[in-house]
């Protein structure tokens, strides 16, 4: 299998209100390749999702660094980086993060009209996506309007539709029913296993993680692989 994620002595540090510095973790090497899923496990506060953040360019490393599909994003700028997070990486949240004035169609379409598509490719795109995730009924629902679950299942579909490489998850189950957090998960994971995706699940479900190739652990700063 191909690489397509790679961490190299990966660092970050918050400065705190007070003035303190905070060091979240560093030294972390990690890699990830085209095909695998993973679970990151680890305790509320020990930079899960600070993790997940840099993995996905949405914040930048205090020291290190990330390679996507070879590409050392320290080197790009931020128009760069918001063009390959557009193009490469599938983000889905714990809380969905879906915009309340949009419809479910629109919010799928929105990151192809933002990589420039034509407004028709983006919303047969979004049509056809939505369909994939179980939604062809709710294209024109407002995210009020729909369940936890089906919000959910409109983000992952949000997260595909430019067909990224990677999918990023930040606890997507989190917010939902044991029940309707299973039917997330298997649908994460039949996308996963059918676009070929390399996937990173944070989690704090044991459940989640034991369907994942490799669990890790962070703890104390640190990267461990437990499985
Ligand atoms: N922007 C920020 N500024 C300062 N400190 C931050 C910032 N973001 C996160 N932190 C701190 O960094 C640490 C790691 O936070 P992070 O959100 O990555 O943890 P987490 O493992 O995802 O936790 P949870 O399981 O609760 O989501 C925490 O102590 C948090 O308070
Ligand atoms: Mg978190």
């Amino acid at each position: 299998m191909s690489e397509i994620l790679r961490t190299v002595d990966l660092a970050k540090d918050y400065l705190l209100p007070d003035g303190e510095i905070l060091h979240v973790f560093s030294g972390l090497n990690f890699s990830l390749d085209r095909g695998e899923i993973v679970a990151v496990m680890g305790a509320s506060g020990s930079g899960k999702t600070t993790f997940l953040n840099l993995l996905g360019a949405l914040d930048r490393p205090t020291a290190g660094k990330v390679f996507l599909d070879g590409e050392d994003l320290s080197a790009k700028n931020a128009v760069s980086l918001a063009r390959i997070r557009n193009v490469k990486i599938g983000f889905v949240f714990q809380s969905f993060h879906l915009l309340p004035e949009f419809t479910a169609a629109e919010n799928v379409a929105l990151p192809m009209l933002m990589s420039g598509r034509g407004r028709a490719e983006a919303f047969r795109r979004a049509a056809e996506v939505l369909g994939e995730v179980g939604l062809a009924g709710k294209a024109r629902c407002r995210p009020a309007q729909l369940s936890g679950g089906e919000m959910q299942r409109v983000a992952i579909a949000r997260a595909l539709v430019n067909g990224p490489a990677v999918l990023l998850a930040d606890e997507p189950t989190g917010n939902l029913d044991w029940k309707t957090g299973e039917a997330i998960l298997r649908l994460l994971l039949d996308l996963h296993e059918k676009r070929g995706l390399a996937s990173v699940l944070v989690t704090h479900n044991e459940k989640v993680s034991i369907l994942c190739e490799k669990i890790f652990f962070l703890e104390r700063g640190a990267l461990e692989r437990a499985v």
